[in-house]
């Protein structure tokens, strides 16, 4: 793992969100921002085309399965991402929540007024690497009727969540999701049985911090990137009656993957 970026998971999730404000400060001064695109300086979940990449993930869950009338639930809905690519689109309701106020409250201010079938919310959830209080993720109950979704996705959230708590998710969308709903979601997935540092030469994104259950690529902010073993985390889809759709492995490990949005692994999974 790079110098940097240990350096940077050292600080506390508040210090990282400052530093990442004062580093794009610049840029969001002299750069045009494009309608409702939030500023870069406020931009806390990863890098890259934000458009296109919310763009480019509508696309992805219409090819597997989604409809315009749909009700959609985001799970860590971050800073619209993923509601902007749908906005376009979905024509039912949708529902976000994310566990920083600052990324739900951004989007209620600025996409529910134009598409007010989109609906934020902030719930204070405690994540190592994005919020150091909070409540905790494993016992936490979805704030939605069972059966009162056709499709949800969890792009990016999963991987910066541990065992109990995505046991938990899984067993709250599947309560969530109508029969036959769906669910996509990201992972990085390992079937290595040891630390996959010294197993997977060449990768690009590495775990050297092996526990029962997943690997971790930093010991002390286990937020920062987990890889599940891969048959713990089938057996737990299994347990919450989803049956696995569509696994695309992700480019991660160093070797190209058939879908350029798959960086991390992608899942498909459909309620029983
Ligand atoms: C990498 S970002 C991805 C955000 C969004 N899904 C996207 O694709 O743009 C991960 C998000 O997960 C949220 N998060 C972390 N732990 C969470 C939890 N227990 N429940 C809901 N959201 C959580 C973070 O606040 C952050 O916005």
């Amino acid at each position: 793992m790079d110098i940097l970026r240990t350096l940077y998971y050292r600080l506390s999730p508040e210090h990282r969100f400052w530093i990442r404000k004062i580093y794009y400060f610049p840029q969001s001064i002299f750069s045009k921002s494009q309608e409702l695109v939030p500023p870069k300086a406020l931009i806390y979940t990863g890098r890259g085309d934000f458009l296109q990449q919310g763009r480019d993930w509508c696309l992805f869950f219409i090819e597997n399965g989604l409809s315009a009338d749909h009700r959609f639930l985001d799970i860590g809905s971050g800073i619209g991402r993923i509601a902007l690519g749908l906005t376009t689109f979905l024509k039912g309701p949708y529902e976000g929540f994310e566990a920083i106020k600052t990324g739900a409250d951004w989007c209620t201010q600025n996409i529910t007024p134009k598409f007010p079938n989109f609906n934020f919310f902030f719930v204070n959830l405690h994540n190592d690497l994005y919020n150091s209080d909070g409540l905790d993720a494993a016992s936490y109950t979805f704030p939605y009727e069972t059966d009162s979704f056709d499709y949800a996705c969890a792009i990016s959230v999963f991987t910066h969540m541990t065992d109990d708590e995505v046991d938990n998710y899984l067993s709250e969308s599947a309560r969530v999701l109508t029969r036959n709903g769906l669910l996509t979601a990201t992972f990085f997935i390992s079937d290595q049985t040891q630390n996959i540092e010294k197993s997977n030469e060449g990768q690009t994104f590495v775990f050297p911090y092996e526990y029962t259950h997943y690997f971790l690529m930093d010991k002390k902010v286990k937020g920062a990137n987990v890889c599940f073993k891969k048959d713990y985390l089938f057996d737990i889809i299994a347990k919450h009656g989803f049956t696995i759709e569509k696994y695309i492995p992700g480019s991660w490990r160093g070797i190209p993957s058939q879908n350029p949005l798959a960086f991390q692994d992608v899942l498909v999974l459909k309620k029983n």
